[in-house]
């Protein structure tokens, strides 16, 4: 009897252990392929080379997240607003000035390509939220504008733009 009755919540155990496995598993397994579209594998990922993303998927006003170096990248085609937005914003209103020329490159004034880790105590800020059609960092609400500029909040630095280029009109290559 006592056997049993220690034998049984033992079972019990393993039943929502296994469980948990397989929803742990099938969550993976579902943002893996969205993933690996965009990215080479994961040893190539992991040794941190460069890696080719295609733009052609993403609409005017959307933007994709893709991984380099373990870091979440931001690759957003912005609207002539936030372009416009981002261009005509004075010097004098940002905490760490730079212009979003010098954040994005010439000809392809539409991308923006920036990491997005909050440059405050790194929680992934969301695209297309706050104040200034940027981003929101939703741990401490940080503000960053269309060109990734800290705008409010307590993040002290402007979102990083990694090192890319184009390689073709629809294509970047990161790193
Ligand atoms: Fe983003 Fe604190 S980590 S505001």
């Amino acid at each position: 009897m006592t056997t049993q009755s220690s034998a049984e919540p033992t079972r019990r155990d393993f039943l929502y252990i296994a469980t948990g496995a397989v929803a742990a598993v099938g969550a993976a397994a579902a943002v893996w392929p969205f993933v690996s579209q965009m990215n080479p594998d994961a040893s190539t990922i992991a040794a941190g080379a460069p890696i080719e993303v295609d733009l052609t998927p993403i609409a005017q006003g959307q933007d994709i997240k893709v991984f380099w170096r373990g870091k979440p990248i931001y690759i957003m085609n912005r609207t002539p607003k936030q372009v416009e937005e981002a261009v005509k914003t004075p010097l004098s209103d940002l905490k760490d000035p730079e212009t979003d020329q010098a954040r994005t490159k010439a000809g392809h004034e539409n991308w923006l390509v920036v990491t997005g880790i909050c440059t405050h105590l790194g929680c992934i800020p969301i695209a297309h939220e706050g104040n200034y059609d940027g981003f929101f960092c939703p741990c401490h609400g940080s503000q960053y504008d269309s060109s990734g500029r800290i705008r409010q909040g307590p993040a002290p630095l402007n979102l990083p733009v990694p090192p890319y280029q184009f390689v073709s009109d629809s294509k970047i290559q990161i790193g």
